[in-house]
C-alpha cells in the first residue's frame, strides 16, 4: 500500500495568513500541518508516501523531509499546477503509484482516537486482499460543508453527495481514502462538477455502485478535525495542546511513530530527538526511547504498547 497526501489548494478561507505560506506549512499548535495527516499515513504501516503541492511550495516539503530517510519512509514528490480537485491526485501520482493500491489523506486533515492505528490497518488489509475503496465517516452537526453519505436500513451505503443543500444524513466523508489499483483508472474518466472541480465523491460513488465500498464509522472515541478556516484552526490547536498537556503524550511525532513501528533505528530516533532538544516534541521521542528499548521488527506490536494516533 503507497499514501498520498494532497498539500496543495488556494487556502483562500485562510487569507491573508495563507498569502505567502501554504496552508499545510502553518502549525497547528506545535508541529506543521502535514505532520498530522503524515502521523496517520504511518500508522497506516504506509512507508512509500507520494506529496502534492502546488509548484512554488513544493520545495518547502522537500526541504522539510527530504527524501523521508530520516522517518524510515520513502518520500517522493509532484506538482500540482492548480487545484482543480482531489481526484487529480491519482492522475498525477498514476506512473509513481505503478498499479499498486493507494491511501490518499488531505493535507489539511487531523484524526486523534484510541484504536486509529488498527483502524486504518484494517482497511490497509482489506482493500490489498478483496480490493475496493474504503472511506470513513464521521457524524457532524454541519454536514451540508462536507460530502455526505446515506445509508438504508441494512447500513448499506446508498447516497454520497457533494457539499448537499439538504443533507440526507450527519455523516460526513473524512479527508482520509483507500482504494484499490482501479483508482487511477476511475480518476481518468471524471468530468468536472458545476463548480468545476473533480469531486472525490464522484469517485466514491463509483465503488458504491459497484457494491465495492466500505464504509468504516469513525464513532465517538474520535476526533476529525479539519483546519480549513481561522476558526478550525485554532480550535485544532487548542484540542492539540489540550490532549498533550493533560496526557503528557504527543498527537503525531513522526520520529515516536517511526521508531514504535520499527521504520527507525534507536540511534536515528535519539539523535533527531537530541537535535529538537527544549521542547516537548524531543521530550516524546527520548522517552519512547527509554519505554521501549528496541523496535518491533515491521508489522508487530507491543502489548501494552502506548503508540500515539
Ligand atoms: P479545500 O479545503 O477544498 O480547499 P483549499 O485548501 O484550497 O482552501 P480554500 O477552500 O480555503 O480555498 O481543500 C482540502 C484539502 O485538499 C487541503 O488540504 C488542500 C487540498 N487540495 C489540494 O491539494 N488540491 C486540490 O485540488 C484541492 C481541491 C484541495
Amino acid at each position: 500500500m503507497k499514501g498520498i497526501i494532497l498539500a496543495g489548494g488556494s487556502g483562500t478561507r485562510l487569507h491573508p495568513a495563507t498569502l505567502v505560506v501554504n496552508k499545510q506549512l502553518l502549525p497547528v499548535y506545535d508541529k506543521p500541518m502535514i505532520y498530522y495527516p503524515l502521523s496517520a499515513l504511518m500508522l497506516a504501516g504506509i512507508r512509500e508516501i507520494l506529496i502534492i503541492s502546488s509548484p512554488e511550495y513544493l520545495p518547502h516539503y522537500r526541504t522539510l523531509f527530504g527524501d523521508g530517510s530520516a522517518l524510515g519512509l520513502q518520500i517522493a514528490y509532484a506538482e500540482q499546477p492548480r487545484p482543480e480537485g482531489l481526484p487529480q491526485a491519482f492522475t498525477i501520482g498514476r506512473e509513481w503509484i505503478a498499479g499498486a493500491p493507494v491511501a490518499l489523506v488531505l493535507g489539511d486533515n487531523i484524526f486523534f482516537g484510541n484504536g486509529l492505528s488498527s483502524m486504518l490497518r484494517r482497511a490497509v488489509a482489506r482493500i490489498q486482499e478483496g480490493g475496493g475503496a474504503t472511506i470513513f465517516s464521521y457524524r457532524v452537526d454541519d454536514p451540508e460543508r462536507y460530502g455526505v453519505i446515506a445509508f438504508d436500513a441494512e447500513g448499506r451505503a446508498v447516497s454520497i453527495e457533494e457539499k448537499p443543500e439538504q443533507p440526507l444524513s450527519n455523516h460526513a466523508i473524512t479527508g482520509l481514502y483507500v482504494f484499490d489499483a482501479e483508482v487511477c483508472d476511475h480518476a481518468a474518466t471524471l468530468t468536472p462538477s458545476p463548480r468545476g472541480e473533480l469531486e472525490i465523491t464522484d469517485l466514491a460513488r463509483r465503488y458504491m455502485d459497484t457494491g465495492t465500498l466500505h464504509v468504516e464509522a469513525m464513532g465517538r472515541g474520535f476526533a476529525w478535525l479539519d483546519t480549513g478556516t481561522h476558526d478550525s484552526l485554532l480550535e485544532a490547536a487548542e484540542f492539540v495542546r489540550t490532549i498533550q498537556h493533560r496526557q503528557g503524550i504527543q498527537i503525531a511525532c513522526l520520529e515516536e511513530i517511526a521508531y514504535l513501528q520499527g521504520f527507525i533505528t534507536r540511534d536515528a530516533a535519539e539523535t533527531r530527538g537530541k537535535a529538537l532538544a527544549k521542547t516537548a516534541y524531543s521530550r516524546a521521542i527520548l522517552t519512547a526511547i527509554d519505554e521501549a528499548p528496541t523496535p518491533l521488527p515491521f508489522g508487530e506490536r507491543r502489548t501494552g504498547d502506548r503508540r500515539r494516533g
